[in-house]
């Protein structure tokens, strides 16, 4: 009766095209862009990542992020949900099955790098000398404390706030005007940051190719974040591409998010590296970069603590919109699949982003020697969703558009409400999801399973 009562409901839409935009780059814009983008660019090189990246974005990209709005869009229903409509009867539903594993398991280690974030806004601004003094003790306490605790559990519960409220009252309210306030701070950090004496190292570092010192390993990192960063083998894009009318602009959508996705890590980095350099540090520090070595650069800048303040912010602001869209994968398979209920989902999914989130803030505490496989739980978790997961997912899912769905449906649904627009990219799509992106993924997977 219930899931009767369910299939009868009718299902929730974004309510304008500028709210599904926003939605689907408060998902692409992330901890991806900011946190990981600038760690990976600064340990590869810079300028040359940052083209090789590109390529990737756009040959590889763009053709699965189509694949997966149209998807969603012309099945109207989550992932699973949307392979089991497209395909009756057969086993496609496993690419998205895949999908929201994927997408669990980083909700068991996003909200801890959330938190970071989050409790790094209350610490500039309340604890300024303690958090600056030594800024990597002061990292290592905090994220070993308590505090990294308290925090991780207030940004999941933030997002599940949100999430409560639905589609267009949660996610789309609330997307269209955390996404708008994150440009503008970000517009604010990169003027503060480029008119620094000596940033012009850093923005040469990160816009100057310079491929001598570029490694094999760099190009794979490249390849494999543009998935990341787009949020694509995840199930979030047809989830979401599910809630756009038959009137939505997809190839405006499409451009928009790779547009945004790509200017915001370009921003991030001109907004860090440039201070990097301009005090004297170095880019290549790690996973650190964004929470040991900038706020050490500013200590050393005018108004430092406000800006610093501020970019936590803007940090949080992101993971945030992202934290929000990967919850949103398991509860909407929940809703359409088991006709669960969206609190009763919540609830469940509450149960289990804490019971194996936990251990992910603890690796860098109590549980800092336990290991699966010769990874701390928070590494293995971050290897196992974008290693394998997410690549095995996406690769299902170009082979579904190939050998059901159609290549030609696929574009015809991408060009439907396009009004004309989006020719050029549904011209070269059919190539590309048969050739360079099938072979790039299967590139990355190889590279996961340790072959080269
Ligand atoms: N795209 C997000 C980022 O760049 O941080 C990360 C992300 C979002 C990963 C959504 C997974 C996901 F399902």
């Amino acid at each position: 009766m219930a899931v009767f009562y369910f299939m009868l409901k009718k299902r929730e839409q974004f309510g304008s095209q500028f709210g599904l935009i926003m939605a689907a780059v408060g998902s692409a814009v992330g901890l991806g862009n900011i946190w990981r983008f600038s760690y990976i660019a600064g340990v590869n090189g810079g300028g040359a990542f940052l083209v090789v990246y590109l390529l990737c974005v756009l040959l590889i990209g763009l053709p699965v992020l189509i694949a997966e709005l149209t998807i969603g869009r012309r099945s109207g229903l989550s992932t699973v949900s949307a392979f089991r409509e497209l395909a009756p009867g057969t086993f496609w539903w496993v690419a998205g099955a895949i999908g929201v594993l994927a997408s669990t398991a980083i909700a068991c280690y996003y909200p801890a790098v959330a938190g970071w974030s989050l409790g790094y806004v209350f610490e500039s601004i309340a604890n300024w000398s303690g958090m600056t003094a030594d800024t990597a003790a002061a990292f290592g306490e905090f994220s070993a404390g308590p505090k990294s605790y308290i925090f991780a559990a207030a940004a999941l519960a933030l997002a599940m706030a949100i999430l409560i409220r639905g589609v267009a009252a949660g996610i789309e309210k609330w997307s269209k005007m955390l996404m708008p306030a994150l440009g503008g701070i970000m517009v604010i950090l990169v003027i503060r940051s480029v008119t620094l004496p000596g940033a012009g190292a850093g923005v040469a570092f990160l816009l100057m190719p310079d491929f001598s010192e570029f490694t094999v390993g760099g190009f794979l990192d490249a390849l494999g974040h543009s998935f990341y960063s787009l949020s694509l083998g995840m199930g979030v894009m047809i989830t979401y591409a599910s809630y756009m009318k038959k009137s939505a602009n997809l190839a405006a959508a499409t451009t928009s998010i790779i547009a945004m996705d790509t200017g915001i890590a370009l921003l991030a980095g001109l907004a860090i590296f440039p201070a990097v350099f301009a005090m004297g540090l170095r880019p290549d520090e790690g996973p650190g970069l964004v929470f040991v070595t900038l706020p050490m650069a500013f200590t050393q800048m005018p108004f430092g603590q406000i800006f610093c303040t501020l970019f936590f912010l803007l940090v949080f602001i992101a993971a945030l919109t992202s934290l929000i869209s990967i919850l949103q994968v398991p509860l909407a398979m929940l809703e359409d699949r088991f006709g669960i209920s969206r609190r009763k989902g919540l609830a469940i999914i509450a149960a289990v982003a804490v019971c194996f989130g936990a251990p992910s803030v603890m690796a860098f505490g109590v549980l800092k020697d336990f290991s699966i496989m010769g990874l701390d739980y928070f590494t293995f978790l971050d290897r196992f969703a974008n290693n394998i997961l997410l690549p095995i997912s996406a690769l299902l899912g170009i082979l579904f558009i190939i050998f059901s769905f159609g290549v030609a449906a696929s574009r015809k649904e991408f060009l439907e409400g396009a009004g004309g627009g989006g020719r050029f990219m549904s011209a070269l799509y059919p190539i590309a999801v048969r050739t360079v992106a099938p072979a790039a993924i299967v590139v990355i997977i190889l590279r996961a399973a340790g072959v080269f």
